[in-house]
């Protein structure tokens, strides 16, 4: 399904073609630091928002019509897959995400299901479609997945973890039960992303938001070959963002599993990380949302040096280096969107 987005200054970025302006969107642009959003959420829960189409449809085009932002995201949660897997969790008040049988032993990761996404998710199906025909080609889509760490971690902790005590026990002691996991969900994101591309989506996130706590040499040998085989599996028609956080010692081995553009975060300088991986993989990137509670004048010093360090070379998006925060102002998201069109038309 092509259409005038095709063209679009984001699509472009992630093909490393030039572009007028640096496209800008952001990670979480659809959330709770709206208005909009929190009178709907008090009519709903998120999950409930998640699988009513018309409901997500109407939350991933809150922050399009308020913002000049260069991509949507379809409103949806990485966990998404999991519960038809048979891994059931809800999102606890103030704790987020809860487990409560988390998936530890070979017995349990038997019983997991691979889904059948089209049928399973059909909700998501259908507010990618809807969306689209919303959109009518002014902006692209973009769709996602969580990559199989990270959502392995949330599995077999229970919810969310600091030291990931857990996740890393079963993969240094029982390397076959590591594998089984990893694979069963690596084959669901192989079809859950393939499933949102033929529904509509333009381009692909994977979040791999929990794995800059592991080792390089860790990450190369437990988690690499899933990340990537997902990657290799993945409908090549539209591009991928391979994202990550505290990832600035995994650069390189980011880019060998794979992905037309590496999200890094704010804990790296942009312009070292690109030299880094060589200038033949975009990049997207990397403010660090806390500067967006701060003034203009900071938010618009943090922009300059970022398009500074890029220098205007083709194939970087602009965006946080993780989500945006709750209790962001919204008039100071107006401004960061702004400021990196106006800065970055003026540097090409
Ligand atoms: O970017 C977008 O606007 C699309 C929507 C989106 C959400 N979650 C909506 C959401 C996306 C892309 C995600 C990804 C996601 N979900 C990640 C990866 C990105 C990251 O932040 O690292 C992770 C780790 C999750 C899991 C998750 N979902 C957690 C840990 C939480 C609870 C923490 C929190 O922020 O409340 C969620 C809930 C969630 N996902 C909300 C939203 C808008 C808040 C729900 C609410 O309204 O209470």
């Amino acid at each position: 399904m092509k259409d005038a987005a095709e063209k679009h200054p984001f699509l472009r970025a992630c093909r490393r073609e030039p572009t007028e302006y640096t496209p800008i969107w952001l990670m979480r642009q659809a959330g709770r630091y709206m208005k909009e959003y929190r009178v709907l959420r008090k009519k709903y829960s998120f999950l409930e928002m998640c699988k009513n189409p018309e409901i997500a449809v109407q939350v991933t085009l809150q922050p399009i019509e308020k913002f000049k932002l260069d991509a949507a995201i379809i409103f949806s949660d990485i966990l998404i897959p999991l519960e038809p897997m048979g891994v059931a969790f809800e999102f606890a008040k103030g704790e987020g995400p809860v487990f409560h049988h988390p998936v530890r032993e070979m017995k349990e990761i038997e019983k997991l299901r691979v889904i059948e996404p089209e049928e399973e998710v059909s909700f998501l199906v259908k507010a990618i479609g809807m969306v689209r025909k919303e959109l009518g080609g002014k902006i692209p889509l973009i769709g996602f997945s969580g990559a199989p760490f990270t959502l392995a971690s949330y599995v077999i902790e229970g919810g969310h973890s600091k030291n990931y005590i857990h996740t890393k026990g079963l993969m240094y002691q029982d390397r076959p039960a590591w594998d089984a996991l990893m694979n069963k969900i690596s084959d669901v994101l192989i079809r859950y992303l393939n499933v949102q591309i033929r529904a509509g989506v333009q381009a692909a996130q994977l979040f791999d938001s929990w794995v800059g706590c592991l080792s390089p040499t860790d990450y190369e040998e437990y988690v690499l070959p899933y990340s990537k085989r997902v990657i290799d599996g993945v409908d090549k028609s539209v591009p991928l963002i391979h994202f990550a956080t505290s990832n600035s010692a995994l650069l390189e081995l980011m880019k060998r599993a794979g992905g037309d553009v590496i999200g890094v975060d704010w804990r790296v300088d942009i312009g070292e990380a690109w030299a880094r991986m060589g200038y033949d993989v975009g990049i997207q990137g990397n403010l660090d949302p806390v500067v967006l509670l701060g003034s203009e004048g900071l938010i618009k010093k943090g922009v300059k040096r970022i398009l500074d360090q890029v220098g205007g070379r083709p194939g970087h998006v602009f965006n946080l280096g993780h989500g945006i925060l709750p209790n962001t102002p919204v008039e100071n998201v107006a401004v960061l969107v702004e400021a990196v069109h106006e800065y970055s038309l003026k540097q090409k």
